[in-house]
């Protein structure tokens, strides 16, 4: 598979949970009069066999990537890597929940999810982009895990799939600079995530980033019950030039701690 038919599929995966992601894009699409550059796209999973970083990061490997960064979030419990192509396709950041540091009420139930999904799912491709190939768990389990670990209630709840596509502010011909854009977003209606400040970064540690809150959808849990979850939202990235003159390349794990919070329930 090549990465841009990597890139279809997962679009399309996005913009079934996300719709109001699709309908952003395509406004900047019209804006622009050209379609919005995509700086990176995220993924979530947990620390556990079947679908751990190493096995799922194979997939990335195979369309030509190789990893770049490693980074850590001490406080959300996360370890993570960056990839890049060598031909310029988005960078694409995989993190995973570190069940370990967890209590053992959340490992229980992560444990649980992990034993029974079937293993030989994550080693398609297509587990990137099919949705959650678990047994839908209660939705008081869901909200147990809430309270403890938004990621891990995200996961759980809807699967491995992208979690943002980002618009590349460097890019843009009619917005100049990152301010600009989210005022466009908010004037057409958006929520921003404001933790930690409608923009994260600054100039001086090469990366602006922002994004708006994850739409609601309604999501299957177990006994024929849906409830509403956030699931994914559009983030947006302003690199800025690092010493020999080249745009910063990586992720900034201050910045990226406040953006994981765009799907929070308690919000
Ligand atoms: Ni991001």
């Amino acid at each position: 598979m090549k990465a841009q038919e990597f890139f279809e599929h997962i679009w399309q995966d996005y913009i079934t949970i996300a719709p109001g992601a699709k309908i952003l894009f395509d406004r900047l699409v019209v804006k622009e009069g050209t379609p919005p550059i995509n700086d990176h796209v995220a993924f979530r999973t947990y620390d556990l066999s079947p679908v751990n970083l190493e096995v799922l990061e194979k997939h990335f490997f195979s369309l030509g990537y190789k990893r770049y960064e490693s980074y850590e979030f001490k406080e959300k419990k996360l370890s993570a890597y960056s990839y890049t192509h060598p031909e310029g396709h988005p960078r694409i950041f995989l993190s995973q929940l570190k069940t370990a540091e967890c209590s053992k009420r959340l490992q229980d139930i992560v444990k649980e999810i992990c034993t029974s999904m079937d293993p030989t799912k994550p080693e398609s491709i297509e587990v990137m982009w099919s949705g959650r190939f678990w047994n839908p768990i209660p939705y008081s389990v869901y909200q147990e895990l809430v309270e403890e670990s938004e990621y891990a209630a995200w996961v759980a709840a809807l699967g491995i799939r992208v979690n943002h596509f980002t618009f590349s502010i460097n890019h843009l011909q009619t917005i100049h600079g990152i301010n600009d854009l989210a005022d466009w977003i908010e004037s057409q209606g958006y929520a921003l995530n404001t933790s930690g400040g409608r923009i994260k970064g600054t100039p001086e540690i090469k990366l602006e980033q922002g994004s708006t809150m994850a739409d609601e959808i309604q999501v299957d849990f177990a006994h024929g019950e849906k409830h509403p979850v956030r699931s994914c939202f559009y983030e947006f990235a302003q690199r800025h030039p690092v010493e020999d003159g080249t745009l910063f390349n990586g992720f900034v794990a201050g910045n990226a701690n406040k953006i994981f919070e765009s799907t929070n329930v308690k919000s």
